[in-house]
């Protein structure tokens, strides 16, 4: 993978670029873009969901990128996941197939369950962000511990060259570790100066499994229904932040990017905006120095940005 900056072996053997282009909230017209924009600008990741809506898009970008002859399948890393409404088992391959359908690839090369909380196979997910009415009646408490089983047929087939979970919590890794046969390679998980999970953080590292970090920008854009309600600081706007990215001559966001790459997490910031795409990864020049970690490491308040408050009451809420 030249020129995908730095990469992580997974506990799969397969080798995963660090910095990845996130695409929530991108749309059709974004996306294409933007994933056009990172492969030109030097990412060899990108990460995108069924429930995002722009598979496709993403597939055609890279589609068009490959027969440009700038890239190679195997070149680019893709990440994509299970929505919450396809937790049972026996839909497990449904979803695959149909996200892989979508992208127009015959493998991706991580497949996360996006969530441990399942929900009704069917419900719109719609209704699951934005209820008319009780959320409870549409939870689906199936265990993720065998909605993992069938992933882990998925990786047997090909399908999938990675598999792993997204916004499990120390415990749900742990049983799952216990209970499987294919360990998670990855936990895709909310990280930032803000919410720095140290614990979480190191309970992967002992155990081989990677972290990715999402909003690590702080998630400027999300969605009301996604944020406490409270007044919640601006991370690329914190003073501490801003201060040491004057010391490097870089932006606050390019030094929330590094914080994780130092810490040897990955980090997956979203942008459509080609200048921002192509600043998210000149990162690779410098990295910050212990103290500056440590002060960024102080700033942090346990402040969830993204999903606080919602399904509180289901019986797998990670948080
Ligand atoms: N597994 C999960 O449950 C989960 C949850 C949330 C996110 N994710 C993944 O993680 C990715 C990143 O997280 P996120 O989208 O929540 O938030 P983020 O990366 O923290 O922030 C993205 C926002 O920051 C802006 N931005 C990007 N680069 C910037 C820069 N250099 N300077 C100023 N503003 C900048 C973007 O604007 P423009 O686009 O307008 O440039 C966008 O509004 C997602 O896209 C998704 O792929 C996963």
């Amino acid at each position: 993978m030249a020129g995908a900056g730095p990469t992580a072996v997974l506990s799969s053997g397969k080798k995963m670029p660090l910095l990845g282009l996130g695409t929530w909230q991108s749309t059709s017209e974004q996306v294409i873009n933007a994933v056009k924009t990172a492969i030109d600008a030097g990412y060899r990741h990108i990460d995108t969901a069924w429930v995002y809506g722009n598979e496709k898009d993403v597939g055609q970008a890279i589609k068009e990128k490959i027969a440009e002859g700038k890239i190679k399948r195997e070149d680019v890393f893709v990440t994509t996941k299970l929505f919450v409404t396809f937790l049972q088992p026996e839909h497990v391959r449904e979803a695959m197939m149909q996200s892989l359908g979508s992208l127009g690839l015959d493998y991706v090369d991580l497949y996360l369950i996006h969530n441990p909380q399942g929900f009704k196979y069917g419900t719109n997910p719609r209704e699951i962000f934005m209820p008319t009415g009780n959320i409870e009646d549409i939870f689906d408490e199936v265990d993720y511990v065998e909605t993992w089983k069938a992933m882990e047929s998925l990786a047997d087939e090909g399908l999938a060259k990675s598999i792993g979970v997204s916004n499990f919590n120390t415990q749900q890794l742990e049983r799952l570790l216990q209970n499987c046969r294919i360990k998670p390679a990855v936990n895709q998980v909310e990280l930032h100066p803000y919410l720095a999970q140290p614990e979480l953080v190191d309970f992967c590292k002992r155990n081989d499994i990677l972290v990715t970090a999402f909003s690590a920008l702080g998630a400027p854009a999300r969605p009301k229904v996604f944020s406490s309600g409270d007044e919640e600081p601006v991370l690329m706007e914190d003073p501490s932040v801003v201060a040491i990215a004057k010391k490097y001559g870089k932006s606050a966001a390019q030094v929330l990017l590094r914080y994780h790459l130092d810490r040897g997490v990955s980090v997956i910031p979203k942008s459509v905006t080609p200048s921002r795409i192509q600043a998210n990864f000149d990162v690779m020049d410098f990295s910050l120095s212990k103290e500056d970690l440590t002060s960024l490491g102080q700033l942090d308040r346990k402040l969830r940005l993204v999903g606080a408050k919602l399904f509180v009451k289901h019986k797998y809420y990670p948080y």
